[in-house]
């Protein structure tokens, strides 16, 4: 009898002494001062309103529009023209560590945050080709900042929906932009 007695008691005991170690309230809300994130957003808005709209600053303004009266060069010609590519390349080299934030990560972690980073990082090389306005440089990086895009849609969205329900009818990417159909 005494054992069934001791048992919750000491297990409150327990408790209580993790509650008073951890912070008054609800049991791992942060502390007053503490880092609170906010990941409310769903993927799809972060991506839609995010994501992309950073992406396309930077896509928008390289490489060459055909258009009737010929080539189109889609390169800045002003410093303000530039500032908006780098504006967008740093906006993508945050987008990277915002996705890897607790609440947003999806399973495999390990390869989540794998194209997380890869898109920092390549974020970061393009951001410094526009710096230099350099429109060759431009060109290229964007393109390899939209591999990373292709790369983690293939594994986290295209995949899993084609397990779920069958091969896919539209097209779940994010368009092509222009310059890169060529
Ligand atoms: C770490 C993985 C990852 C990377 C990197 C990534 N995405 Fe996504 N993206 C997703 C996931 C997951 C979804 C689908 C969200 C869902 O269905 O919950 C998505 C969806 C989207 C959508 C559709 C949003 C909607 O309203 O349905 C767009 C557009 C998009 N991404 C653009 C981009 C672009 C542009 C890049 C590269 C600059 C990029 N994404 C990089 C994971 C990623």
């Amino acid at each position: 009898m005494k054992h069934l007695i001791t048992t919750p008691l000491i297990t409150l005991a327990a408790c209580a002494a993790l509650l008073t170690a951890c912070s008054p309230g609800k049991p791992g809300a942060p502390k007053a001062g503490e880092p609170k994130f906010n990941t409310d957003l769903p993927m799809t808005e972060f991506m839609g309103h995010f994501v992309d709209p950073a992406a396309f600053m930077y896509w928008k303004g390289s490489g060459y529009e055909m258009t009737e009266a010929g080539e189109r060069d889609l390169s800045p010609t002003t410093d303000e023209g530039w500032d908006v590519l780098v504006s967008g390349a740093t906006m993508l080299m945050e987008a990277g560590n915002l996705l890897q934030m607790p609440g947003r990560t999806r399973a495999p972690e390990a390869d989540w945050n794998k194209y997380a980073q890869l898109l920092t990082e390549r974020a970061a090389i393009a951001r410094a080709a526009a710096e230099k306005h350099d429109k060759q440089a431009v060109f290229d990086e964007g393109g390899k900042v939209y591999e990373v895009c292709v790369a983690c849609h293939e594994q986290f969205v295209i995949q899993p929906d084609i397990k779920a329900n069958g091969p896919a009818k539209g097209d779940p990417l994010p368009a092509i932009p222009d310059d890169k159909k060529k």
